[in-house]
């Protein structure tokens, strides 16, 4: 049975997609860097074993990653996924754990890496927006997509009411392809995300219905 585990930074709404989605292998661990991250007790509730490696007990950046690389390695996962877990992690860490390192990011990326993807996708005017799940390497949300989930931007959308629409794709689009890594069919090679067969291809993108 392959193993993950889901890195949470807070709500943790995305990891409870994942440990809802019947995916297939074991959560051996959801790991937080805040105490208070409210995803831990969603965890805990369905009998998850929970951690905490607070960032703020570490003098440095590599100290934190130091730490949490051990901690993840305790668990022996074959799949790390993180979901909305909100710490840059450093070259060391991403080497390590390199081509097992999912993450997702709340825009079509490479547009809007960063924070703060939906108030600056309103500015823009874009009417295209949605999520991407990708393989996390040493450049900030910039590592191969797997699948991507477009949603419109309709006149009189707030930051609220897009961030709610994307969210809803995340749930959907975060275990789909967390399932094809678990079954052996995704997978990081020369850097880019290989999907074993065509009908994998075309659930790894997600358009909206226009009318
Ligand atoms: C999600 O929208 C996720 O895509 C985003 O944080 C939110 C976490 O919500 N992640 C990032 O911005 C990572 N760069 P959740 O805790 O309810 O899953």
């Amino acid at each position: 049975m392959q193993r993950y585990v889901i890195l949470i930074s807070g709500r943790g709404s995305n990891m409870e997609s994942l440990l809802d989605g019947g995916l297939p292998g074991v959560c051996a661990a959801v790991i937080s860097n805040r105490p208070d991250a409210a995803g831990l007790a969603l965890a805990a509730a369905r009998g998850i074993a929970t951690v905490t490696v607070d960032h703020r007990g570490f003098a440095s950046r590599e100290d934190f990653d130091a730490a949490l690389a051990a901690e993840i390695d305790r668990h022996s996962p074959d799949l790390i996924l993180l979901a909305g877990f909100m710490r840059i992690l450093g070259e060391a860490f991403v080497r390590r754990f390199e081509g097992r390192l999912l993450n997702i990011h709340p825009s079509l990326l490479p547009a809007f890496p960063g924070i703060g993807t939906h108030v600056r996708a309103l500015a823009a005017g874009v009417r295209l927006h949605g999520c991407s799940v990708h393989f996390v390497t040493t450049a900030l949300d910039g590592g191969p997509i797997v699948a991507q989930a477009a949603v419109p931007v309709q006149t009189g959308d707030d930051e609220a009411c897009l961030a709610a629409r994307v969210l809803a794709e995340e749930h959907t689009l975060y275990p789909r392809a967390a399932r094809w890594f678990l079954e052996g069919r995704l997978q990081l090679l020369d850097g880019r995300a290989r999907l074993a067969d065509e009908a994998l291809v075309s659930g790894s993108l997600h358009v909206p219905q226009t009318a």
